[in-house]
């Protein structure tokens, strides 16, 4: 299971990378090369919510494997990037689906922030995980 947990992870900061390289290579394009980016995104943001969900998932069961017991202030502070990193996600996905809706492209600056954000919580939750069980 953890080597699940940890092939989940790994798949979820690579493609939540990619959506932000996308995202930035987006400011300034528009018709054909803007419409290829946005269809690339939506892409990557589907199989990142199925991989999200995983995490979740894999991460409960190693939980319930493991007793809940002795969890330490790190795990903790795990489990918030955790949540800011899901929370992003769906934020971002919002925003994405906005920018569909409207054609709106001044909103691609609130998507690169969401999708920073939570390039930067998956980072942050790998960190306080390594802390968090050595
Ligand atoms: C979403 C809820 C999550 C839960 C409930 C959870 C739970 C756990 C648990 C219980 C372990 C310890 C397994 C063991 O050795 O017994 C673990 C390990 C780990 N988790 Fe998570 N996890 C979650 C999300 C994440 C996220 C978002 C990341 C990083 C992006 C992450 C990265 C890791 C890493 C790197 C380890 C291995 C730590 C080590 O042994 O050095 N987890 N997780």
């Amino acid at each position: 299971m953890l080597i699940m947990h940890l092939a989940f992870m790994g798949l979820g900061i690579g493609l939540s990378c990619s959506n932000f390289v996308n995202a930035r290579l987006c400011v300034g394009q528009t018709g054909d090369i803007a419409k290829g980016l946005g269809l690339q995104r939506r892409a990557i943001a589907s199989i990142g919510n199925t991989v999200i969900t995983a995490i979740w998932l894999s991460g409960f069961l190693l939980l319930q494997m493991r007793g809940w017991e002795g969890l330490n202030g790190w795990f903790h502070a795990k489990m918030a990037f955790a949540v800011l990193l899901t929370l992003g996600q769906i934020m971002a996905g919002r925003t994405g689906a906005e920018m569909m809706r409207s054609g709106k492209d001044a909103l691609l600056l609130r998507l690169t922030l969401y999708l920073g954000a939570v390039l930067v919580s998956a980072l942050a939750a790998l960190a306080l995980a390594v802390v968090a069980f050595n």
